[in-house]
């Protein structure tokens, strides 16, 4: 399918989507964020797609919400339309993980779809910050939530309350970020992570990936039950019998999803 703000790739079972408003820094508007869902479900149910890397330019991962599109907005068209809740329940619903991979600027909306990502690789240039606070607003799609559980309360107050950006190397030591890397070699590197993601069986990354956000929504005893069920429950997998014979013959698993 033919878009006119983000450029989709699938290179082998690696699906990159490169957002592509230069003009804007890549703002999210409501037709990129329409876009961007499409192609990502289209990616989730792709058979041959098994890891998804999200991108955008070398200066821009994303600089926000469109704030132009939204600056003569009022309460009430805000909350009937229920903004950026119909985006975030299409992204957060996807299944195969999504990898961010942020060069430049990844501010507001742009620094919250990353961390909407499984994880996020970033490039030595990269700038995070929520500077909606300048804005006469405050995040509206995980800003207060998510960063403060990346980087902590002190962090996510100072962020928030001062609009200052942070540094790669500031993100990756708050565990904003799981990886600083060159910016030359940002997308090279994420594809490379995300083939080795596709080498293992879908079974345990979505097993994974629902697992580990579980750990958002429950308590400690909760999640280690739930996690130790789903343990159990890939005993009943060719994967798990494939996998660990492989490591006994000393050889590389070939999974088949099964
Ligand atoms: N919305 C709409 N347009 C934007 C934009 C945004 N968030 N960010 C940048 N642009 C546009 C600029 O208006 C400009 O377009 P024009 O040339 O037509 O004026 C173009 O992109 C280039 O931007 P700048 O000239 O400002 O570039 P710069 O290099 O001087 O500055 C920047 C870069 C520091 C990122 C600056 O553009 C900036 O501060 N952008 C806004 C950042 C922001 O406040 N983001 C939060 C948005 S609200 C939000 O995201 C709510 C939420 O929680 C979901």
């Amino acid at each position: 399918m033919a878009y006119e703000t983000i450029i989709v790739e699938v290179e082998d079972s690696v699906c990159t989507i490169k957002l592509n408003r230069p003009e804007a820094l890549n703002a999210l508007n409501s037709h990129l964020l329409g876009e961007l869902c499409d192609a990502l479900q289209a990616a989730d149910q792709n058979d041959k797609v098994r890891c998804i890397v999200l991108t955008g330019s070398a200066k821009a991962f994303a600089a926000g919400a469109d704030i132009k599109e939204m600056s003569e907005k009022s309460f009430v068209d805000m909350f009937l339309s229920d903004f950026f809740g119909e985006p975030h329940r299409d992204f957060m619903a996807i299944r195969k993980p999504i990898i961010a991979a942020v060069a430049g600027y990844a501010l507001g909306g742009g620094c919250e779809l990353a961390m909407m990502c499984d994880f996020i690789i970033a490039a030595d240039n990269a700038k995070f910050g929520q500077p909606e606070i300048n804005l006469g607003v405050i995040p509206g799609m995980g800003g207060t939530q998510r960063l403060t559980r990346f980087v902590g309360k002190s962090k996510a107050m100072d962020m928030n309350l001062t609009g200052r950006f942070m540094d790669a190397e500031e993100a990756e030591r708050s565990g904003l970020v799981s990886r600083v890397v060159p910016a030359k070699t940002l997308l090279e590197e994420a594809q490379a992570i995300a083939a080795k993601i596709a080498e293992k069986s879908m079974l345990t990354t979505i097993a994974i990936k629902e697992s580990v956000n579980r750990s958002y929504e429950t308590t400690m005893t909760e999640g280690l039950l739930y996690e130790r069920r789903v343990f159990h429950s890939l005993f009943n997998t060719e994967d798990q019998k494939e996998g660990m014979a492989a490591f006994q013959e000393k050889r590389q698993a070939q999974f088949r999803d099964r």
